[in-house]
């Protein structure tokens, strides 16, 4: 054997130990990166030495060549399914024809039977596949098909990331054939649609449907890239025994690397049963995966046997399911609602239908894309999912079952509320810094706060606990006080008096007081709730911080030009032109005039944040401006060379030559060619000089806030103050702070009951505070808690 040979086989033994530990034992013992590099090593030699590159190497998990169609697989031991049992009394009918078929004493009302042993798995919703190993290999894959005969996915399966190509340790009898689901998580479902809508590809209803799509595709290439993984639950043909119980079974198949439930558990009797039925019942919102029941099976391999089967049903397994997650409804409107920014969105209104427990009777339908994309007509049949504790969806609709009658589903032309236009505007999708146009649309009712639900939205937005935090104003009272013309505008609530509140509906004496006390109160605020209060659509918290942080006072955000606010991390050119005509729109100026009116006292810092002044070059403004074919370089280059705005204005054709290259010279002087162009560059230029920048200051560097460029991480319960409260003070400083740990945080704040995130910044090396030491080291930047 040469070395490379040598090499390669330990490479393949090492990779398949850590993907023993990582899919079954759930314990990685190497960092990921570690694990790509032993990857990578093993990929390059097997590329210089094709002839070494063996079935079972784990590289060869990536799919084949594509073919024409499936070839049918005999199962040898037909693939069985299962009775189910929704009441708890099947299940003790169950347990009596278990007990009687085993010739045991069948207990009473007061007990006194035979407790028989069953084991307990949760039912995956995924697909059932049979995996033949022969001399501990992978040979070959199937589906389950009419439980006798199957299609051979052999190629597909070997994708499967859990699956193991090669059997660990030894033992294990010469034909092996373990069985179980191939499935995918919530998060892998959650991903992959994602993926799919954004390249313009069909969305999968649930994770089933997903996991069924993704193994059943000719071009096992499509199914290596999709996120599938492998539970096993039972063995089919074996040609030695493995063990005497089911359990037995699974724990001797998990040593050998095949993924088995860490649900598996054992019962005594059928009481144990059902609690671990409402057991995992309870659980089943937070588990990684889709399951629609636990399935109970005889433990012992020796009873099995002698319950045998009946029809296509063990005698010794049953399946308890759960309420189902999907039924069926019919559609009977689709009406529009109208939010806070003015956006219309349809809402489906349904034939009431009970789904896991619940009576549906809405659901949202996001957007009118999402209504093609459905291809929703009023009058269908829809299937209506209601996952966890996720609002209801429209799913899929059942063409087979369109009425005659059934009616397009139609954007209105005026506002469902108010009757003001409905606006139409394009969609603008921005794809790393270019921009591209995608297909979608928005619409939007121009109403503003003259619409009653606008003005709703925007007044429930303005006092909530994250903006300006006026407790004991919820929802029943802002609809009151808009609907009785107490208010249209956030500006009024401060002018509201004790009489106008006291006659409201659930209000008396003492609550009408502390009301008016908690509007006085929020008079104080900072910068930033008060930018995120005023409900600049697309302005969410983090981007209100930015624009506080960056700009230092309210009259700066007010005046700032879009292509000024694109100098801020995050806000691209649509987001700058939103707050841009967010502020030029001359009701707005009224009503923040009003409120400042009203005495607000809004906290800044009144200087220009450290790290927005540095970023602001003429370079980068020279980039902003987007000239045909000048990229960043090109515009530093002028930078440079020119130094000043009017310089590069003014330039001649030689001079500019001799910055950059023909075809970039012209683009620029045919640029400022335009007179448009020119006037926003210089008004972009003079405003950032009024802000307090001067290019010459380009070079230096300008000192940043203390903890600028620090990642930080807070995890635990912090008891001396709220994480939202922490965050800030970090912000305030400089840092940034992240919800995982990676070898690029900085330091972790770990409270009490702090978990992986703590155990992580350990295993990195990382810093750690407790809380006290926290406060201190706030306290030692000048800050009180
Ligand atoms: S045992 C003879 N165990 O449910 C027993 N099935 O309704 C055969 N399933 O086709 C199946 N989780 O696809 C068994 N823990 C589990 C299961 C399970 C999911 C699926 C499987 C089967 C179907 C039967």
């Amino acid at each position: 054997m040469n070395a490379a040979e040598k090499r390669i086989l330990e490479l393949r033994a090492e990779l398949d130990l850590h993907n023993y530990r990582y899919y079954v034992l759930d314990e990685p013992s190497i960092p990921d990166a570690e694990y790509d590099r032993l990857f990578q090593e093993l990929k390059a030699l097997e590329a210089a030495n094709p002839q070494l590159i063996s079935h079972d190497s784990p590289t060869q998990r990536v799919g084949g060549a594509a073919l024409s169609a499936f070839t049918q697989v005999r199962h040898e031991v037909p693939m069985l399914s299962l009775g189910n049992a929704f009441e708890e009394t099947d299940m003790h009918e169950f347990d009596r024809r278990v007990t009687e078929g085993l010739d045991l004493p069948v207990g009473d009302l007061f007990g006194g039977g035979a407790e028989v042993e069953y084991s307990c798995e949760p039912k995956l919703d995924g697909l059932a596949v049979s995996l033949l190993y022969q001399d501990g290999l992978l040979v070959r894959g199937a589906t389950r098909g009419d439980g006798t005969t199957g299609e051979d996915i052999s190629v597909n399966v070997r994708t499967v990331r859990n699956i193991p190509l090669k059997l660990q340790g030894s033992g294990w009898p010469a034909t092996l054939e373990v069985r179980g689901e191939v499935y995918m998580s919530k998060a892998g479902f959650e991903r992959l649609n994602a993926t799919q809508l954004e390249a313009g590809g069909k969305t999968f209803a649930n994770p089933r449907n997903a996991a069924a799509g993704s193994l059943r595709q000719l071009d096992s290439k499509i199914t290596a890239s999709r996120p599938l993984e492998f539970c096993c639950y039972g063995i089919g043909q074996v040609s030695a025994d493995i063990a005497d119980t089911h359990i037995g079974n699974l724990l001797q198949l998990k040593t050998w690397g095949v993924p088995v439930s860490r649900e598996l558990k054992l019962a005594k009797g059928i009481g144990e049963c059902l609690d671990y039925y409402r057991d995992i019942g309870e659980r089943r919102n937070a588990l990684p995966y889709e399951i629609d029941g636990v399935v109970f099976k005889v433990n012992s391999i020796a009873a099995q046997r002698e319950l045998g089967f009946r029809a296509r049903e063990p005698r010794w397994a049953i399946a308890h399911k759960f309420p189902a997650m999907e039924e069926l409804t019919e559609l009977l409107d689709v009406e529009f609602q109208v939010g806070r920014t003015g956006a219309v969105t349809p809402v489906a209104r349904l034939k009431p239908v009970k789904v896991a427990g619940v009576t549906v009777s809405n659901a949202t339908l996001h957007n009118m894309d999402e209504v093609a994309r459905l291809g929703l007509m009023i009058g269908d049949t829809v299937i209506i999912r209601r996952a966890g504790d996720v609002i209801p969806q429209v799913v899929q609709v059942v063409t087979e079952r369109r009425p005659a009658d059934a009616r397009p589903v139609q954007i209105p032309e005026s506002c469902p509320v108010c009757g003001s236009h409905v606006e139409r505007t394009q969609l603008i999708k921005r794809s790393k810094g270019r921009e591209t146009i995608s297909e979608g649309a928005v619409y939007r009712c121009v109403g503003r706060l003259a619409c009653g639900a606008q003005l709703k939205q925007a007044i429930i937005h303005f006092v909530s606990r994250r903006a300006m935090d006026i407790e004991g104003l919820g929802e029943k009272s802002v609809e009151q006080l808009v609907d009785e013309g107490l208010v249209s505008s956030p500006a009024d609530l401060y002018g509201l008096t004790f009489e106008q509140i006291v006659d409201l509906e659930g209000f008396a004496e003492l609550s009408s007081k502390n009301l008016l006390a908690a509007i006085a109160d929020s008079k104080r605020q900072s910068l930033a709730r008060f930018i995120y209060a005023l409900g600049i659509p697309d302005v969410g918290e983090e981007t209100a911080k930015v624009l506080a942080r960056s700009l230092g006072s309210l009259e700066r955000v007010q005046q700032a030009l879009p292509q000024v606010l694109t100098y801020l991390p995050d806000v691209g050119l649509e987001v700058a032109h939103e707050i841009r005509s967010f502020f030029t729109d001359s009701h707005n100026q009224q009503v923040i005039k009003q409120l400042l009116a009203h005495g607000l006292e809004i906290q800044d810092q009144g200087e220009l944040g450290a790290e927005f002044a540095a970023s602001t070059t003429l370079g980068g403004l020279l980039d902003k401006l987007h000239i045909p074919s000048v990229g960043p370089g090109g515009a530093q280059k002028l930078a440079d060379k020119f130094g000043s705005l009017q310089a590069v204005i003014e330039a001649d054709w030689l001079d500019m030559r001799q910055a950059l290259p023909e075809k970039q010279a012209n683009a620029v002087r045919e640029f400022f060619a335009n007179e448009d162009n020119r006037q926003q560059a210089l008004a972009a230029e003079q405003q950032l000089r009024d802000f307090g920048m001067h290019w010459q200051s380009e070079k230096k560097v300008v000192e940043g806030l203390p903890l600028a460029g620090q990642t930080w991480v807070l995890t635990g319960s912090l008891e001396l103050m709220s994480r939202d409260i922490a965050k800030d003070k970090l912000e305030s400083l400089g840092a940034k702070v992240a919800g995982s740990v990676s070898a690029k945080t900085y330091c972790v704040v770990a409270g009490p009951g702090a978990g992986s995130k703590l155990v992580k910044a350990n295993e990195l090396g990382l810093k750690v505070l407790d809380e006290q030491a926290f406060v201190a080291f706030l306290g030692g930047h000048g800050i009180t808690v």
